[in-house]
């Protein structure tokens, strides 16, 4: 019996980048909402999508020689494959090229207007020429990277949205409904944000070309938000779902979904979503993961080394939700082998093999211990109660309470000894350990399958279930639920795996996924690509040295901590580099042409320490960058394919 319908939403990705890590954590999350709510008798719809109109995506495309169009099914599909391939269930999949997505947008436009909040103006920014777009977050000034000369100044005219008119009401509405953004530090940043005063949008473009046509206005486009944010209903238009339970987004994105979107839907007179969770960043060697900074993880080659369940089981139980966290390959297989091998695979695997060898495989029929039904039930709730809150990490503790105390009692009663003692009380014992494991075992199994999903399924099946464990509610955390089955075909699931070989199989495979990716978006991977593409060097001419000479030379491992133009030098960038001192070093490298500061933020680099210093357009330069110098084409800096530490010398 359906409680009810269920709808929820991830952010519609942008089609700039390929999938990675980040993108599949939100997707995971969102997925594992739909399956608890599933389980709890929901009728449940998610939706994830593609974000694909903007200059940046033209841009791209026309690098590649690439109509927009080709490029962005390109991407959008490299985004649904990705999703397919992590078993993750997507029930609608919205890309803003869909025509009817346009209609859409084009009627919360029109229905804004006619209720007087959208209104002809003009809209003055700093413009970067090459890119044909405006830049947000640049100062008159500024430089633009493109041309080394300053952003111009440009005025053209827009349609704006009059959210200054939203101010009162939208606080209004925040009080009114005080679960409407979460967590509740998230709620505290939109208050604040909003009590300011808000000031009205540019909602269009005529400098655009790539976007969805103001069809009563056709020399205009749409700009991002308006345009993106709509998918979250023409997904599922005509389906009676909207409005939304729950748009489930990264905190970066928060001003847009829980100010823009709700008052764009008051100005138009449409329902407003009821949620809006805010989770936090996904961190890799300490920083936010993200294209531009290129320190990104992707999960396929994790989900194909370890199983998709164990990439799921990590982003849930490791971060806290809504809190930033970090990836690291060594803290995933950490977890994997503490909490799953050891955890939930070795109590399927000793519970069934107990079955197996003291039962033929006939889990006995008994009561089960008090404390352990005790302990399952409450676990359970309080999991269940985790999971309504998006609390995955203790959804996952309170799941694994149980575990340890199966494990605890399992050697408490020493089945093994019982299973040598014929006398009755000795094998009534016995039964009620055996039954007692895999009830608890079964109930583990429908509390974990929301994050869990293949590996609680096949636990499930070895326990004698036929039914899928998808289909089962609530109602089955109960103890006692089901009666015991014949047990199937015991395989073990998480075997143990060697940490070593594990990542660095895994840091082969992302190598792999990493060009195929690149090549993908039409750029060259910057480890191979570059040198491949240039001449052989040509035969050099250096005298042969000692290795005394060659000692004196300090060559150490740096990290970037910041990069940005000089003004007024092309190809120099200013960098500041951590290589294990009291202070980062300030180096000016001649770099620029090849290098966008963005990308250079966090990268691991090869720096001469040992330099004398020397003085470049008003900054000391404190040491050199090593780089590989090629005839004619750009410098490639040198890098390192496994991680090493800040500091470290080379020798
Ligand atoms: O913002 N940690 O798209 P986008 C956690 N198209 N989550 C991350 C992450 C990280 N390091 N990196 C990405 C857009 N995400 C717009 C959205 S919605 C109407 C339009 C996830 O491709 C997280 O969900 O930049 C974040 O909000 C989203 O990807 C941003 O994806
Ligand atoms: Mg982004």
């Amino acid at each position: 019996m359906s409680k009810g319908k269920y709808y929820l939403t991830t952010p519609i990705y942008y089609v700039n980048a390929a999938p990675h890590i980040g993108h599949a954590y939100t997707t995971v999350a969102a997925e594992t909402i739909a399956r608890v709510k599933r389980m709890e008798g929901y009728d449940v719809v998610l939706t994830t999508g593609t974000d694909e109109h903007g200059t940046k995506v033209e841009r791209a495309a026309t690098a590649q020689g690439k109509t927009p169009g080709e490029f962005v099914d390109l991407i959008s599909n490299e985004f649904r494959t990705q999703w397919q391939k992590l078993d993750i269930r997507i029930d609608r999949f919205q890309r803003t090229t869909n025509p009817e997505h346009g209609k859409l947008v084009n009627r919360l436009f029109e229905a804004c207007k006619a209720n007087g909040y959208i209104y002809k103006g003009t809209y003055t920014g700093l413009y970067a020429v090459v890119s044909e777009s405006f830049v947000n977050d640049a100062k008159p000034g500024d430089i633009d990277p493109e041309t080394g000369k300053p952003y111009e100044e440009l005025t053209e005219e827009n349609y704006f949205f009059k959210l200054s008119a939203f101010t009162h009401r939208l606080l209004e509405f925040y009080e009114q409904n005080p679960d409407f953004v979460g967590p509740e530090i998230r709620r505290n940043e939109v208050l604040a944000f909003v009590k300011q005063g808000l000031q009205d949008l540019s909602i269009t473009r005529t400098s655009i070309k790539w976007g969805i046509p103001v069809e009563s206005d056709p020399a205009h486009v749409f700009y991002v938000w308006f345009d993106a944010l709509t998918t979250y209903i023409s997904a599922i238009f005509g389906e009676n779902r909207w409005p939304a339970d729950l748009h489930l987004i990264g905190k970066e994105i928060l001003r847009f979904h829980a100010v823009y979107w709700p008052a764009f839907l008051m100005a138009a007179g449409w329902p407003l979503p009821k949620r809006v969770f805010a989770h936090g960043w996904l961190l890799f060697e300490n920083d936010k993961m993200s294209k531009s900074r290129g320190n990104i993880v992707r999960p396929t080659p994790i989900a194909e080394v370890m199983g998709v369940d164990a990439l799921r089981y990590f982003l849930l139980r490791e971060i806290v939700f809504g809190q930033d966290g970090s990836f690291s390959f060594d803290a995933l297989v950490g977890r994997y082998n503490a909490d799953l091998a050891n955890g939930l695979g070795n109590l399927a695997s000793r519970t069934l093999n107990m079955v197996s060898q003291y039962r033929e495989g006939v889990i006995p029929t008994a009561e089960g211990d008090a404390g352990i039904r005790e302990t399952a039930t409450k676990q359970a709730a309080l999991a269940l109660s985790a999971y309504d809150s998006f609390d995955f990490s203790h959804a996952l503790e309170h799941t694994w309470n149980i575990i340890s105390g199966v494990d605890k009692f399992i050697v408490e009663r020493a089945p093994w000894k019982l299973a040598k003692d014929q006398s009755e009380e000795a094998q009534r014992k016995l039964d009620e350990t055996l039954y007692t494991a895999a009830e608890a075992l079964r109930v583990v199994c429908v509390l974990a399958s929301p994050v869990l999903p293949h590996t609680t399924q096949a636990i499930w099946t070895q326990l004698g279930n036929e039914s899928p464990l998808e289909t089962e509610q609530t109602e089955s955390l109960v103890w006692g639920a089901r009666p015991p089955e014949r047990i199937g075909n015991i395989s073990a699931v998480f075997p143990r795996l060697d940490p070593k070989p594990t990542i660095q199989r895994m840091q082969e495979l992302e190598e792999a996924e990493k060009r195929r990716q690149a090549e993908l978006l039409g750029k060259p991977a910057e480890s191979s690509a570059p040198a491949e593409s240039s001449a052989p060097a040509a035969v050099i001419d250096a005298p042969t040295i000692s290795i005394d000479d060659f000692s004196k030379v300090d060559l150490r491992v740096g990290e970037v901590k910041s990069a940005e133009n000089v003004k007024g030098a092309d190809k120099l960038l200013h960098l500041r580099v951590d290589i294990g001192e009291a202070e980062p070093r300030t180096i000016v490298a001649g770099i620029a042409l090849a290098y966008k500061p963005d990308q250079l933020i966090g990268r691991k680099v090869v720096i001469v320490a040992n330099l004398q210093p020397r003085k470049l357009r008003g900054l000391t330069s404190q040491g050199m960058i090593v780089a590989a110098s090629l005839e004619g084409g750009a410098p490639v800096l040198a890098g390192f394919h496994e991680d090493v530490p800040v500091g470290a010398r080379l020798k």
